[in-house]
């Protein structure tokens, strides 16, 4: 296998875009890549998406994206894996790179929520139909469900949940991409309406529109498109259970831990040598459990970490210092390359206001589900 490095990146701002149509914010995030590595070929493109068909009544991404990229011609798939979309996407980029079969790929993922169709609906499609939708459970639902057994275990309160949010708009607000550029308190927080008890509005990611995209080549071609690639030490993707009532313990996410265990040993690091961590906030239990499935701290420990600072810009291992899904957003389709992309600049010391110091070795953690699906980058400064 060749070593892969990802050399550009583009982003869409996140939010609720009605100007832009999915192919636009598509063709917008590709381009920005595409003209920062002056690069006008490609020999791949993934696309990730979890569900244009039904938010927009689109399928057959591959060749819409390509043809409207002005690349037709080009080979070009989709890839679906839920939430994790973005993140499964980036991983078939990798290994096609590491294979050999192709040098320069493209991995963009993409989502327009809001064009009317039931959000809910469609997202609670990524569920078990015959275990858990067909019943009425929706996603802020199954969380609810893992934040009431996180609590039961380990003692998990509400407010323990808050300062994750707390944190997260925080970092969000010095991020001119996030949809929520704004600080809120945890009064606040525990103040706003209830969404499925005990997850609150201000504790969900919210429904958004938009695309990132970065570009990867063989680390040895890399100074063709850039002074400063970042190598991708490990590209892991696990599963686990599909409904939740089948894990023996809901609380921990399982698959999480699969795919870090399996990245960290790919990478040959373990999980106090990471300077700079992405995690899947769909809501904000899950940022406490992704951290404990990701070894960073103990299991048990992760609802102390938010509200003592360890998680913040500053403290010892920052977290979601992009704002994470809750204040940046989460075209779900989008996200797991847009947490790649914020762990690329980070590396690369253009984050800007929310730069972590002497950041060298980065993780980005994306999820499908309630957890059935988790996927690892493991990504280094060269
Ligand atoms: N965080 C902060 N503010 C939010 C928000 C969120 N998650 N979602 C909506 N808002 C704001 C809106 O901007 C709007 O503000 P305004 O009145 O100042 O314009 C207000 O709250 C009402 O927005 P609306 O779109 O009517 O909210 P909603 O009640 O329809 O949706 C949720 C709120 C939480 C139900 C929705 O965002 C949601 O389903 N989130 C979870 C998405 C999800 O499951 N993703 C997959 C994870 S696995």
């Amino acid at each position: 296998m060749r070593e892969v490095a990802i050399v550009a990146a583009g982003m869409t701002r996140f939010g609720e875009l009605w100007e832009s149509s999915l192919r636009d914010l598509f063709a917008e995030a590709a381009s920005e890549a595409l003209t920062s590595a002056k690069a006008d070929r490609l020999d791949s493109i993934y696309v990730g998406n979890m569900a244009a068909g039904q938010f927009v009544g689109q399928e057959h991404l591959g060749p819409l994206m390509a043809d409207h990229l002005g690349m037709a011609g080009v080979a070009s798939v989709r890839v679906e894996c839920a939430c994790a979309s973005g993140g499964a996407a980036l991983r078939s980029a990798f290994l096609e790179v590491a294979s050999g079969a192709s040098d320069l790929v493209l991995a963009a993922g993409v989502e327009k929520m809001t064009d009317g169709a039931d959000a809910t609906e469609v997202l609670a499609t990524a569920a078990d139909q015959e275990l858990e939708a067909y019943h009425g459970i929706t996603f802020p639902g199954l969380y609810a469900m893992i934040a009431r057994a996180h609590a039961k275990a380990h003692g998990t309160t509400d407010e323990d949940m808050a300062w994750v949010s707390v944190k997260n708009h925080k970092h969000g607000a010095l991020n001119p991409k996030a949809q929520f550029r704004r600080e809120v308190t945890v009064a606040e927080v525990l103040g706003s309406s209830m969404v499925a008890d005990p997850l609150r509005l201000l504790q969900c990611s919210p429904v958004s529109d938009g695309a990132a995209a970065v570009l990867l080549c063989p680390l040895d071609q890399a100074k063709k498109y850039t002074d400063r690639p970042v190598k991708i030490r490990a590209s892991v993707l696990a599963t686990s259970t599909m409904a939740l009532a089948d894990r023996k313990d809901p609380s921990f996410l399982d698959a999480v831990k699969l795919s870090a265990d399996r990245a960290y040993k790919a990478a040959d690091l373990k999980p106090s040598d990471v300077h700079v961590v992405e995690v899947h906030d769909c809501f904000a239990i899950a940022e406490i459990c992704c951290i404990e499935a990701l070894g960073l701290v103990e299991v048990g420990k992760g609802r102390h970490a938010a509200r003592e600072g360890l998680t913040a810009l500053g403290g010892k291992i920052p977290v979601n210092t992009s704002g994470g899904l809750k204040s940046k957003g989460h075209p779900v389709g989008a996200t797991g390359i847009a947490q790649a992309i914020e762990i690329f600049e980070q590396l690369r010391g253009e984050a800007g206001a929310r730069q972590v110091k002497n950041a060298r070795i980065g993780l980005a953690q994306n999820m499908g589900g309630s957890g059935a699906s988790s996927v690892v980058h493991i990504l280094e400064r060269v």
